[in-house]
């Protein structure tokens, strides 16, 4: 294939348009970045390609010949296959049979489901994606948050046997944002191969530095129109930012206002718990923690000790002075924050309204009446202050676009001053206009004295935001690092270093 272009492509929820005339030309052999805010209509675009979406107004182009695009079957005879961006494995069953989902079953004499086929096809497509650690027989939802990744993207992989016909375009939606840094290597060298074997790619990434590292193109979108398409070694990361945000955003940190106080908020010493062990720091007033290592280090685990869902074995625990809270409820109480990784599984209620979402934790300082109005003021400043883009509050959060259902939880977290604010990949999946707003509404926090606990896996980021970097090697602390002069090598060196006394 060469040529495949998408022209005038429109679609409206209600009254709300997400895409107006949007026009996208790919090339097979060549990587197409497609950029834009949160809820710029990304997503919107590749649902209306898949045939999820039923597009009002799209016509398809393959080498000059009009193709129909109504329905998922239209887009799985062109040779489109997607990698859409919320996980959406089924987590009771197999990872074979999540690799093979939605396909043709091989069987015996046309009857029985025949498993070793299943299987070696399932095997076939992680070998081919470089994750032959992952277990085909295992079930999906014993995986972590990563290899769940790896296996929706396996999926795409997936070639029939028959003709061994490989797609004519892979789209991917945000496929890092739930990976970490060895995995989305994985991931740009699968995609090399994709590209090389002639297949056009679509891929959506806020992450920027990837984006000209991996891709050839770049179209951005605002508001759900086309803004800029060019190759991009004709423009650059600056332009692609103005062209997004329609402003100059910095794209750096920024520096602390003033040093941080002395008073404790939190002192763990010699701390056990089912996960972790050695556990011993002192949390100030203003405070910006970070706690690193690789990939499921017990990074989750420690956020959790202090919303009391990883209990503390041994060794002594105190959050403002007093013992740590047993329950999430108590701990929200006590006035911890806290802002969870898997958005859908651990934070939202889907069907629930960006209000309900927004307040769900706070409630019980309402008193027995809930003060309906004061209530919805709340809600629509805590929104505004996390420019959410929505088209009403009583919106159930299911329906906002990705990056702005992380910012629902973001403006939960911050309601109600927080005096310990957890902060679990924050700015996973959200634009970089919003990155800075995010980052500085930490700064703002910290300067009134709440202490914050900040993971990612974004290391600029924890180096550019915190004070002090506490290593985790499986559940083990093994460093406590001044960030000051503190290098990303110097801090990569510490995830592998051998584990000495602390
Ligand atoms: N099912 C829906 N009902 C109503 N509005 C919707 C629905 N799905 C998306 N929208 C709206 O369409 C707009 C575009 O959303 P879309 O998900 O395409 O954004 P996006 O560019 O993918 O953003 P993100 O980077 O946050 O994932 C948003 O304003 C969103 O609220
Ligand atoms: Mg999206």
């Amino acid at each position: 294939m060469d040529s495949l272009t998408f022209q005038n492509m429109s679609k409206a929820y209600g009254g709300v348009s997400a895409l107006q005339d949007v026009t996208l030309a790919l090339k097979g052999g060549r990587v197409h970045a497609l950029m834009g805010e949160n809820g710029a209509g990304k997503s919107t675009l590749i649902k209306c390609i898949a045939g999820v979406v039923r597009a009002d107004d799209m016509r398809v182009e393959k080498d000059g010949h009009a193709i129909p695009l109504a329905s998922a079957q239209d887009a799985q005879a062109a040779d489109f296959r997607f990698i859409h961006q919320e996980l959406n494995i089924v987590p009771q069953v197999s990872v074979a049979e999540n690799i093979l989902l939605g396909r043709r079953f091989p069987r015996r004499f046309g009857v029985a489901v025949n498993w070793p086929v299943v299987r070696a096809r399932a095997r076939d497509a992680l070998t081919f994606l470089g994750a032959d650690h992952i277990d085909v027989k295992a079930l999906a939802g014993d995986l972590s948050p990563g290899d769940q990744m790896l296996i929706k993207i396996a999926a795409a992989l997936v070639t029939d046997p028959k003709t061994g016909h490989q797609a004519d375009l892979y789209v991917l939606d945000e496929p890092t944002a739930a990976l970490t840094g060895e995995e989305s290597e994985l991931l740009f060298d699968v995609i090399a191969r994709l590209s090389a074997t002639g297949a056009a790619v679509l891929y959506v990434s806020h992450r920027i530095d990837e984006v000209f590292r991996i891709c050839d193109d770049v179209t951005v979108l605002r508001d759900g129109r086309n803004v800029s398409s060019c190759p991009i070694q004709e423009t650059t990361k600056d332009q692609v930012i103005r062209d997004m945000t329609g402003r100059d955003v910095r794209d750096a940190y920024p520096p602390r206002a003033q040093p941080y106080a002395a008073t404790v908020i939190a002192q763990l010493t010699s701390v056990q718990t089912p996960r972790l062990r050695d556990i011993s720091f002192a949390l100030r007033a203003g405070e910006v923690l970070g706690v690193a290592g690789l990939s499921e280090a017990g990074q989750s685990e420690l956020l959790d000790v202090f919303m009391g869902l990883e209990p503390v074995v041994s060794g002594t625990a105190r959050l403002l002075g007093r013992k740590l809270p047993s329950d999430p409820a108590a701990a929200w109480q006590a006035g911890v924050a806290y802002l969870p990784k898997e958005r859908r599984r651990q934070g939202l209620m889907l069907n629930m309204s960006i209000q309900a979402n927004i307040l769900a934790p706070h409630l019980h300082t309402h008193g027995l009446v809930a003060k309906a109005g004061r209530e919805r003021r709340e809600a629509l400043t805590m929104g505004a202050k996390m420019r959410m883009k929505y088209d009403s509050i009583d919106q159930p959060v299911g329906q906002l676009s990705g990056g702005n259902q992380q910012k629902a939880l973001f403006a939960r977290a911050l309601h109600g001053q927080p005096k310990l604010l957890l902060l679990n990949e924050p700015t996973r999946g959200v634009d970089v206009g919003a990155k800075f707003d995010i980052y500085q509404t930490v700064r703002a926090f910290s300067a009134q004295g709440c202490a914050v606990i900040l993971t990612s896996s974004d290391l600029p980021e924890m180096l550019g935001m915190c004070d002090r970097i506490l290593v985790l090697q499986d559940g083990q602390q093994t460093a406590l690092l001044d960030c000051a002069s503190l290098s990303s090598a110097d801090l990569l060196s510490h995830f592998y270093a051998p584990a000495a006394k602390v």
